[in-house]
């Protein structure tokens, strides 16, 4: 396996000039470790993240963005994956680099654009974006390849910060109101941007409607929760700084369980999804199995079969060597 994706790793482009050099739409983690509300935000996002990734993982694992590979590092300690990073900023990948090293991680880091990865159909059996897909130029050739490399029983994991979470609604207009009455409008975070405004590097609205709009064509749903509720809200964060550590907790714990259910209004998006069964080409063997392509991008061998451009074609696109195309099926059987 692990020669499997160190030879896909092998075939990436040269690396070119990249405009993701430098990604610092939040803070770093350091930041925020002080408050509780940003603590528990951080924390949860990462485990659960990580949870949802693993669960029933075996085998092939990409990170698309993978940045400082911190996510890659902790795939890496668990023997079911062997994961594979991939990121466009070539900082970004020194550093992770520089750490694997130090902490004799092994896992190939990939530097290229997650519009085009650079890997065979189904090779993967998880894949997972934390934190990036609104900052891909286009998010749904993302999209689109993901579904592309995953295997058929594989699973993308797509983390997304909510920008119309309960704490950026309620903050939104508070600052509105705020406005009308003439009191200042300061960020609590001390940030240039306020902290419900969208960054200016993002391509998109992050939201549960937008996310699930954008993965349609290429996925199903299978799990869509939230992460944390009120991050950053002041009324929420001043009660969580006067209140003893174990109310604080219980009081985030408990805004957590109403964000796991209601993702719409949780801070952030954690969702699990299938690839979608496309139309394929179903290639009788010479045995009388048929065997099928998926998602339209027919296997090597179904792709030599059906153009009768492959070893032992005869031109007329029908009689093959390897077989011959009985008929186009979708998946689920229909006839086209
Ligand atoms: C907010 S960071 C998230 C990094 C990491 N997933 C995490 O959770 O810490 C976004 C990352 O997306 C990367 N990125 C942006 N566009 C990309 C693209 N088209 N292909 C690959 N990586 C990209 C940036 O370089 C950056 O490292």
């Amino acid at each position: 396996m692990r020669q499997v994706h160190e030879r896909e790793a092998a075939r990436v482009a040269p690396a070119e000039a990249s405009s993701y050099d430098i990604c610092s739409d939040i803070p770093p983690h350091e930041y925020w470790s002080n408050d509780r509300d940003s603590a528990f935000y951080f924390e949860a996002t990462v485990r659960n993240v990580f949870d949802a990734t693993m669960n029933g993982a075996r085998g092939l694992l990409l990170d698309v963005a993978s940045g400082e590979g911190s996510q890659v590092r902790a795939f890496a300690h668990n023997k079911r994956v062997q994961p594979v990073g991939l990121e466009m900023s070539l900082p970004m990948i020194v550093h992770a680099h520089t750490v694997f090293e130090r902490e004799s991680v092994s896992a190939p880091l990939v530097r290229g654009s997650a519009h085009e990865l650079p890997f065979r159909d189904g090779t993967f059996n998880r894949i997972v974006c934390q934190g990036s897909l609104d900052h891909f130029d286009v998010p749904r050739a993302f999209l689109a390849e993901a579904a592309r490399v995953l295997a058929p029983d594989g699973r993308l994991v797509i983390a997304l910060h909510n920008y119309d979470s309960a704490s950026c609604r309620m903050s939104r207009a508070l600052y509105r109101l705020r406005g009308i009455l003439g009191v200042s409008r300061d960020d609590p975070t001390g940030a240039s941007r306020p902290y419900w405004e969208i960054p200016e590097n993002h391509t998109f609205r992050g939201n549960v409607a937008t996310l699930r709009e954008m993965t349609r064509r290429d996925f199903q749903p299978d799990r869509v929760f939230g992460v944390s509720m009120f991050w950053l809200l002041p009324m929420w964060r001043r009660v969580l700084r006067i209140v003893p550590s174990r109310a604080a907790t219980a009081m985030l714990q408990a805004a957590d369980r109403l964000a796991h259910r209601s993702p719409e209004l949780g801070d952030m998006i954690v969702s699990v999804w299938r690839p979608r069964p496309r139309s394929g080409h179903f290639v009788l063997n010479r045995n009388g199995a048929a065997t099928a392509s998926r998602n339209g991008a027919p296997s090597d061998t179904a792709n030599r079969v059906h153009n009768g451009h492959g070893p032992g074609s005869s031109g007329d696109g029908k009689q093959r060597e390897e077989g011959h195309v009985v008929s186009r099926l979708t998946l689920e059987g229909d006839v086209e």
